[in-house]
């Protein structure tokens, strides 16, 4: 069974071709980052039209790598939720234009699960997947961070997430505190791994929560930086120091101590997660933080001392993509599981 994925949720147009729901066919990805950098974020109406602009060549340019036609597809999935409304409402319009025409059933999907789907993509030829659940899963990106137990691949029970930024948000702004360039995560993490940085030299806090949460707050550790590196501002807001004001050496630091401890705030979430649910087999982490440096040093060796496997992706399939989109409309589809042209994106991830 073939099927084209399309996602359009924040700033990526992309759309994928995936037989069975594992092997990507074709995957092609256009971003838009250029056109948001000057912004320091994502302008949601300029990813509106750019959306509109960009999908149909995307369509053309996967189906020309995958050497099909639209006639070779068997479905259609689209992240129908969350993420950016009018992006969604450009990709779902596409989605139900195309499975209407050809016939085909349409299935929408939720961006956040489709990440740990990813894991799935284009498995080793010895992998058995029954084997792999139960199974915890962690997505990491810059619009979400949430911890789920999977006893399948298509249903993900949620079991805590943040309770104010996200990650891949908490580093875009600290990055953009030290002055680095949007989206400032990959930028951030560099400069933490310098080989003479000091973390030790801040003190930043590690959420914790309640006693036995698998909630995450981010955003104290976010104040507790800008306070490092600025002072604490008067009544009036204004800060001691700006930014010209700090030597490179102390934006060093501070970049080691904020990385320190957001990722160990995201190693204890998961230290208690696998505390809760004796018995998972496996660890599915997704989104575009998974691509940090530290976060992939320490997974294998948590995981290791469990016994548990780790299913990490490559980068291209844990960023966002549409074959990931594809993977899980698949399973859906396989469940039996269809929308018709009523199908509406929706902006949060709640049904
Ligand atoms: O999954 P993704 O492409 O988009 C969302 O669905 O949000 O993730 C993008 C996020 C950005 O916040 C970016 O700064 C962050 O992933 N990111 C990183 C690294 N590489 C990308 N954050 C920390 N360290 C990295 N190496
Ligand atoms: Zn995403």
């Amino acid at each position: 069974m073939l099927v084209l994925g399309l996602e359009t949720s924040c700033d990526e147009t992309a759309a994928a071709l995936v037989h069975d729901g594992r092997h990507v066919r074709a995957s092609v990805i256009a971003s838009q980052a250029h056109l948001h950098a000057e912004y320091g974020g994502v302008v949601p109406e300029l990813a509106s039209r750019a959306h509109l602009e960009r999908l149909t060549p995307t369509i053309r340019a996967a189906l020309d790598h995958a050497a099909v036609t639209l006639d070779h597809v068997d479905a259609v999935a689209v992240t129908a939720r969350p993420g950016l409304i009018g992006p969604l409402l450009v990709g779902v319009a596409a989605a139900k234009a195309l499975a209407w025409s050809l016939n085909r059933p349409l299935v929408g999907v939720h961006h956040v699960h489709a990440h740990l789907a990813a894991g799935l993509l284009d498995p080793p030829p010895d992998r058995h997947e029954p084997d792999l659940f139960p199974a915890l899963g962690l997505v990491v990106s810059g619009g979400h961070t949430a911890l789920y137990r999977l006893d399948s691949p298509h249903a993900p029970a949620l079991l805590g997430s943040t309770i104010d930024d996200a990650l891949g948000e908490a580093y875009d702004k600290v990055a953009t505190m030290l002055g680095l360039p949007y989206p400032g995560g990959p930028h951030l993490d560099r400069l933490a791994s310098h080989p003479d940085a000091r973390p030790d030299r801040y003190d930043l806090p590690i959420s914790r929560l309640a006693a036995g949460s698998l909630d995450l707050s981010l955003s104290g550790l976010k104040t507790a930086a800008l306070y490092a590196l600025r002072g604490v501002p008067d009544r009036a807001g204004r800060f001691p120091r700006t930014l010209a004001d700090v030597p490179d050496t102390d934006r060093r630091d501070l970049a080691a101590a904020f990385q320190r401890a957001a990722v160990a705030a995201i190693m204890l979430k998961l230290r208690r997660a696998f505390d809760a649910h004796p018995g998972v087999r496996a660890l599915f982490v997704g989104g575009g933080v998974a691509a940090n440096s530290r976060l992939r040093a320490q997974l294998p060796a948590l995981t290791d001392s469990l016994g548990v496997r780790l299913i990490l992706p490559p980068m291209k399939y844990c960023l966002d993509n549409a074959a990931m989109i594809a993977a899980l409309g698949h399973d859906l589809l396989a469940t039996g599981l269809r929308h018709g042209l009523e199908l509406s994106p929706s902006p949060t991830g709640a049904d």
